[in-house]
């Protein structure tokens, strides 16, 4: 097991690395970043806000010369993690990201210890039982492990169901619901063809009679056939169709591809070795679709938003002071990826099946092509256009895990946006007279936000669904990807592996599916890896959901219909905590259709912001 005692050693050295202000000197951190920068620069939300917060005034000079001294300070700049998107820069700009990841490392520092703690143990448990000889065996690596750092969020059934078809495809509408669409059989065509004596023995259609009926869907990886992985390990580029079955309406899937090699289609009726490793083939390109799809999506489209309506508004406008809550540590992950996960040698190219800089790419491209979107990604519109939700082209799904809980949430974070933005603008003229906030609807075309709202706007709608897209993005879809995510579910082993290490087959007949698997040591790395995203000590805290709105700081500046409607936030919030962390099995081993328990939006149990 020298392997297991390397990794953990190369694992330790980054802690270590961590720990002794490498991550510090590495992003230049001053020695007191705050040195200069007083409350009227609202940088620091902890020090904003001492008086209540206002609309702008027509002659209110001092407010418009300290907005105009935070907008020469506050400037766009290089994107540390390598993208070509803006990130802040100038005096002004460079303290608050720097501050965000000073405040960023004091949490990850702290998890970190937790991680390191658990990765020793778990290297001691697998090096005790001499290695991983079975798919049994990896459910060593998580039993009774990683009780500080994952702790009560494993979940249950992931280790003992993985094989059941109903887990991999309800993952799909729980874990990640964010690569799935439904083919339109108006608009679409047919990707990929599958042998329709299996299509029919399986459906009791075919496959274009299930497509014609607006029962058949996709998830398209094969665009990853331009990345090459590293030497040693192996990647198929999946497209998968997956069905609404015409007799059960249960929700499964029909055919994985893997476009590469011979190009194998596999099914659900080739041998059970062959499938599960079709499903393993999947999961690897799924875990880094996602990986990169969240940063994109989530991350750069809150921190661009702040950008310029930092440029634009005084820190006691009531957006801003909002947005600098919901960003909370918002600009750290750039700087903490292109550091860690990255730049060369570190945990992307050590566990990954691409490299660190494939997932800057990947990451660029995924915000240009959909992720960066802001309009059409709000989560009704994206989800309708995918045939998610509301779909007029064929039948609605019986269990639909990660919409139904995430509806609950954005309607109460769309109500308390409502009393929010009407409280402060009482009339039509408020908002079109507001040159604070129409300078932040301007200001996305220099900061190429795409998709935003165009200027001016006039409806308070409008903004109260911007306000609720990014409450949403930070919380709910950053959550359902990351944070929780990775370690509990969508990067649980041996299903999900982060790489493979044998050759993609070209004849189907696998015998044994452990030499593609990661070794102990490498599974140890990857779930190790997975945890530093985990925040099992963030339940019931100041820093869940619940919480969101619920701050010192917010509420000694909003006016009191807004201070009632964060109340009310806080209690629905609470009573949804309850009914989520109350779900159990069904006597048949289900929960809405899934295999497993996803309690994945727990209000209690989910970071009000991207905390990771
Ligand atoms: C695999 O098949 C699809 C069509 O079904 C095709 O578009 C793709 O180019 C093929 N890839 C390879 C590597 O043969
Ligand atoms: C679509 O579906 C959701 C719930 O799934 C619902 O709340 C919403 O109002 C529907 N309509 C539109 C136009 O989005
Ligand atoms: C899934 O796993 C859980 C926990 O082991 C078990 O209780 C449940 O019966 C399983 N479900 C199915 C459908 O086998
Ligand atoms: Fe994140």
């Amino acid at each position: 097991m020298l392997g297991v005692s390397l990794c953990v050693s190369m694992f330790s050295t980054l802690v270590f690395l961590l720990r002794a202000g490498a991550l510090v000197a590495a992003v230049a951190i001053p020695s007191d970043p705050l040195a200069g920068i007083t409350e009227s620069d609202g940088l620091l939300d902890a020090r904003a806000a001492l008086t209540a917060f206002s609309l702008p005034v027509k002659g209110d000079v001092v407010r418009a010369l300290s907005i105009s001294t935070t907008r020469a300070g506050f400037t766009y700049g290089p994107d540390p993690a390598g993208t070509s998107i803006y990130y802040p820069s100038g005096a002004l700009g460079t303290a608050r990201t720097t501050s965000d990841v000073a405040q960023f490392e004091v949490d990850a520092t702290a998890h970190l210890a937790r991680v390191e703690s658990d990765t020793a143990l778990a290297a001691a448990t697998i090096t005790a039982a001499g290695g991983l000889k079975s798919l049994k065996d990896y459910e060593m690596l998580y039993t009774g492990q990683w009780q500080t750092s994952i702790g009560n969020l494993m979940v249950p059934g992931m280790l003992q169901n993985y094989t059941l078809d109903s887990m991999f495809s309800m993952e799909r509408l729980s874990s990640n619901p964010y690569s799935i669409r439904r083919l339109n059989p108006r608009k679409d065509t047919l990707p990929f063809l599958v042998n329709n004596n299996l299509v029919v023995k399986l459906t009791k259609t075919t496959l274009s009679g299930l497509f014609s009926a607006g029962r058949l869907f996709l998830v398209d990886y094969s665009y990853l056939t331009k990345y090459t992985p590293t030497s040693g390990r192996y990647s198929a580029a999946c497209s998968a169709y997956f069905y609404i079955d015409p007799t059960t309406r249960d929700f499964l899937p029909l055919a994985i591809k893997t476009n590469v090699g011979s190009n194998l289609t596999y099914t659900p009726l080739d041998t059970p070795n062959d499938w599960l490793l079709a499903k393993m083939m999947f999961n690897e390109n799924d875990l880094w679709y996602q990986a990169w799809y969240h940063f994109a999506s989530t991350h750069y489209v809150a921190g661009l938003s702040l950008t310029a309506a930092t440029r634009c508004m005084s820190p006691n406008h009531p957006i801003l002071a909002l947005l600098n809550r919901l960003n909370v540590q918002g600009y750290a992950f750039q700087e903490i990826a292109e550091l860690l996960l990255l730049s060369p040698g570190t945990f992307i190219d050590q566990n990954f099946v691409f490299s660190g800089a494939d997932a800057g790419k990947d990451t660029n491209d995924l915000y240009y092509k959909t992720a960066g979107a802001f309009q059409a990604n709000y989560f009704h519109t994206q989800f309708t256009a995918r045939g998610l939700i509301n779909t007029t082209y064929g039948p609605a799904l019986k269990y639909s895990p990660f919409v139904e809980d995430a509806e609950v949430i954005h309607a109460s974070m769309q109500k308390f946006m409502t009393t929010f933005v009407n409280s402060y603008y009482t009339s039509p003229s408020t908002i079109t007279g507001d040159a604070e906030l129409q300078c932040w609807i301007t200001e996305a075309v220099p900061a190429k936000i795409l998709d935003f709202p165009s200027a001016p706007i006039k409806q308070t709608q409008t903004l109260i669904d911007m306000l609720t897209h990014i409450a949403f993005l930070v919380s709910v879809q950053h959550h359902t990807m990351n944070t929780n995510d990775p370690a509990t579910l969508t990067g649980v082993l041996p299903f999900h592996p982060a790489a493979l290490y044998a050759p993609i087959p070209t004849t189907k007949g696998v015998k044994d599916i452990l030499p593609f698997l990661p070794s102990a040591s490498q599974a140890i790395n990857q779930i190790s890896l997975l945890a530093q995203f985990s925040r099992p000590e963030y339940q019931s805290t100041a820093k869940s959901l619940t919480n969101m709105f619920n701050d010192p700081t917010l509420l000694a500046g909003f006016n009191a219909a807004s201070v009632t409607a964060a109340q009310v936030f806080r209690t629905e919030m609470t009573a949804f905590s309850g009914v989520v962390s109350s779900r159990r099995f069904d006597a048949t081993g289900y929960n809405r259709g899934m295999p497993y328990l996803w309690r994945g939006l727990d209000p209690q149990v989910i970071p009000f912001y991207a905390a990771i």
